[in-house]
């Protein structure tokens, strides 16, 4: 039995360009959703709103996204930073907008291009190997407006044109890929990745035509991608959150399980296996759902699946039929009740390091593909000592346990190719907009009221995570 992380795994750190870069007018870029998202706590509720507006209101919100931690241009001292960590995998987006500012051009924005061949190329310097998410959360706000999202058919065409222009101008710098990031919490909270709120009597018809339609882009985004880079690999990404039933109830376990098929495995499903799943026909039929399926695309999707599946793992999710009289626990996306064997985090995200070894278990034993953890982190307050340390031990102890999870899973038999910790350097919290959600190695002095000088700072973390990596695991 192998105890050991492979030769070759790909310890590193995990970003999203809207959540780092900032000049969010720089460079010929265009509007995307993420600049208008408004920082605080009530980003998710506004933007569950049907009502939400797409535009920029200085005199009401902020908006952290704008400037973010700067990557745009400190990105050479973070990677300096990352490569002092040992990193052997630097995962990062590509802003769509930076290379079709609208989404709809027939010709890409060289100065986009050129942002992130200076970015691979530093990168490579150190030996890092980029792992690049096509679409991570920040869409075009021009397909947003005009053409309502991913409800329209007509975003598989700019999506393949995205993708195939990022994969011809890096075809000799990027061979990891992802084409939507954690596409399955469209189920939850499409605003996001899809571009829009559903109107509540045609939520689930909506909804599903927009995931086929993406289905349909990553299909061809892997299409293409075996064409120009042949010795790529190219993956899907989910949300992964182990569902458990609340008690052993038959009604409870059942509700469980229909809750993680949809969840965890509908959309892996359809881009891993290639096929939509049986379970779907029953809920499509209860939900009134009929998916505009055209011709070829069933057999695209089949002939075009992906090599390896991504998966973000924050939290395992415990459900029960009836909620009421159930205390709530809010999550990455998802809501569940809360379980009385885990504690949470300052966010009320429930810790659960077991529940990774659980989902990659299940993952595998369903499809038998390699998987890559490319994202699970601890966001957190962190305090600065008055020497100016930052002793963030809760932080590698949650890091700790769940590399642990995964070596077991490894002893369990799952294939895993690699760990990169969600945010490896502080940044833009997806859901509040907050900085001070912090999951760094590295501090940024950045803060909620968009003060700071944004200096770097060591955390102690960052000594443990470079040691963790020269010991391919060996010491936690
Ligand atoms: C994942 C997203 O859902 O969770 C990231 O892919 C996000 O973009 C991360 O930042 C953590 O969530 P949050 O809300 O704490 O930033």
């Amino acid at each position: 039995m192998n105890k050991k992380f492979p030769e070759g795994f790909l310890w590193g750190g995990a970003t999203a360009a809207n959540q780092i870069e900032g000049g969010w007018n720089e460079g010929n870029k265009g509007l995307s959703i993420a600049d208008v998202l408004p920082g605080g706590k009530e980003r998710v509720k506004l933007l569950k709103e049907p009502g939400f507006t797409f535009e920029i209101d200085n005199e009401t919100y902020t908006y952290p996204n704008h400037e973010a931690i700067d990557f745009y241009h400190r990105y050479k001292e973070d990677i300096a930073l990352f490569a002092e960590m040992g990193f052997k995998a630097f995962r990062m987006s590509i802003a769509w907008t930076r290379i079709f500012p609208n989404g709809t051009e027939s010709e890409p924005n060289e100065e986009g291009l050129a942002f992130y061949d200076r970015v691979f190329d530093e990168l490579h310097k150190y030996g890092i190997e980029p792992v690049v998410t096509i679409s991570h959360y920040e869409m075009p706000l021009t397909l947003v407006k005009e053409y309502g999202g991913w409800r329209s058919r007509e975003l598989v065409t700019f999506f393949e044109r995205y993708a195939k222009a990022i994969f011809h101008r890096y075809k000799d710098k990027v061979k990891y890929w992802m084409t939507f990031n954690e596409i399955n919490g469209a189920l939850h909270f499409p605003m996001m990745s899809m571009g829009f709120v559903p109107k509540k009597e045609e939520k689930h018809q909506e909804l599903f035509q927009a995931f086929h339609h993406q289905f349909v882009a990553s299909s061809l985004a892997v299409k293409a991608c075996r064409e120009i880079i042949p010795d790529a690999k190219i993956g899907c990404m989910i949300l992964a959150a182990p569902v458990y039933p609340y008690d052993c109830h038959p009604e409870n376990v059942m509700y469980a399980l229909q809750e993680e098929r949809l969840f965890n495995y509908f959309c892996a499903d359809v881009q891993v296996r290639g096929e939509y799943p049986s379970f779907i026909q029953r809920f499509f039929d209860e939900h009134h759902v009929t998916v505009d399926i055209r011709e070829g695309d069933l057999q695209l999707i089949k002939e075009h699946t992906v090599d390896y599946i991504g998966l973000s793992y924050y939290m395992s999710i415990t459900q029960k039929k009836d909620k009421t009289e159930q205390e709530k626990v809010p999550g990455n996306i998802l809501e569940g009740v809360k379980n009385p064997f885990l504690k949470a985090s300052d966010w009320g995200w429930e810790i659960d390091p077991t529940g990774l070894r659980i989902i990659l278990n299940r993952l595998y034993d369903r499809y038998q593909v390699p998987l890559f953890v490319v994202e699970n982190g601890l966001g957190a307050y962190d305090k600065m000592e008055e020497d100016g340390s930052i002793n963030d031990d809760y932080r590698i102890e949650y890091l700790r346990s769940h590399i642990e999870a995964m070596r077991e899973a490894l002893k369990d038999g799952v294939e895993l190719m690699g760990y990169t910790t969600w945010g490896c350097i502080d940044l833009v919290s997806a859901s509040t907009g907050e900085f001070s959600k912090r999951y760094g190695f590295i501090y940024v002095d950045k803060h909620d009221d968009g003060s700071g000088t944004l200096e770097r700072k060591k955390k102690k973390s960052f000594f443990w995570y470079k040691n963790v990596i020269a010991t391919n695991g060996e010491q936690l």
